[in-house]
């Protein structure tokens, strides 16, 4: 077990590593399919022209992107070569590259580009700059990045979260999710998982880590977002998880 003070660094989080391919039993396909809805109706209030492509950065176990394949031309990318294979083997076909948000580059452009998630491992605004750049040199003039960071300085709270399911595979996983912050005022927080894993017989091992997020306040996402080239738009309709993340809308500009 690990040591319950130390933060695991992304790219050796257990959770995206060696229980990635427990990761559709931490947090089930079907579970996402009402805040893809609500994603796909912003870009077809927000969209201006076609709306077709559609990029991810940090795609994860493509667990969301599984009900925005039939939507859009999906491109899924994420930092964990564990996590796509999960999401290769949830959306079959569809076109996967391994790559970090602060640095990729393609060479091509997208009507939309998304960061779920995986944003909230942007643990410094240089760090969110970058990803920020890298959404912008993925639009298209006039397309829409959307941006879905957990938490931002106005609306983080600690909490605790359960979960968990059993496989149909003999497997069966349980996690406690625990929520809180470092330090008042901290442009990050902490969040501790234990999980509690089953194989095949009564046995059980028990796992913890820590992962720490990052934090910012609504006024360093527009600064930063504007210095991307990307002007921030009020959401065109009403985001029903709005009491569990934050959905960030923004336009690439057309010119400058
Ligand atoms: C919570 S998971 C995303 C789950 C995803 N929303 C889904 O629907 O399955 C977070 C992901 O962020 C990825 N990630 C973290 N830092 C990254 C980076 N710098 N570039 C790309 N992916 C990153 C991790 O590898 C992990 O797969």
């Amino acid at each position: 077990m690990s040591d319950a003070g130390a933060r695991t660094p992304v790219h050796e989080a257990l959770m995206y590593t060696d229980l990635a391919s427990w990761y559709h039993l931490l947090t089930a396909p079907s579970d996402y399919a009402e805040e893809a809805e609500h994603l796909i109706a912003v870009v077809d209030r927000a969209g201006e022209g076609s709306t077709r492509t559609l990029l991810e950065l940090g795609c994860g176990a493509g667990t969301l992107a599984s009900h925005l394949t039939e939507r859009f031309a999906c491109t899924l990318t994420d930092l964990s070569s564990q996590m796509l294979a999960e999401s290769r083997r949830l959306n079959p076909g569809v076109e996967h590259l391994e790559g970090d948000m602060r640095t990729l580059r393609l060479g091509r452009l997208f009507d939309v580009v998304l960061i779920h998630d995986a944003i909230d491992y942007m643990l410094n605004e240089r760090d969110l700059e970058s990803a920020l750049a890298t959404i912008a040199a993925h639009l298209r003039p006039g397309g829409l990045a959307l941006v879905v960071p957990d938490a931002v300085s106005e609306t983080f709270a600690p909490g605790t979260a359960t979960g968990g399911t059993d496989g149909d595979d003999g497997r069966a996983i349980r996690y406690l999710e625990w929520t809180h912050d470092l330090a008042p005022g901290a442009t990050s927080y902490a969040v501790d998982y234990v999980f509690v894993l089953r194989e095949g017989d009564a046995s059980a091992r028990v796992e913890h880590e820590r992962h720490v997020i990052g934090l910012f306040p609504i006024a360093a996402w527009e600064r930063l977002l504007a210095r991307c080239g990307m002007d921030r738009l009020e959401l065109p309709v009403e985001d029903p998880f709005a009491a569990e993340h934050v959905t960030l809308l923004a336009r690439r500009r057309k010119a400058g």
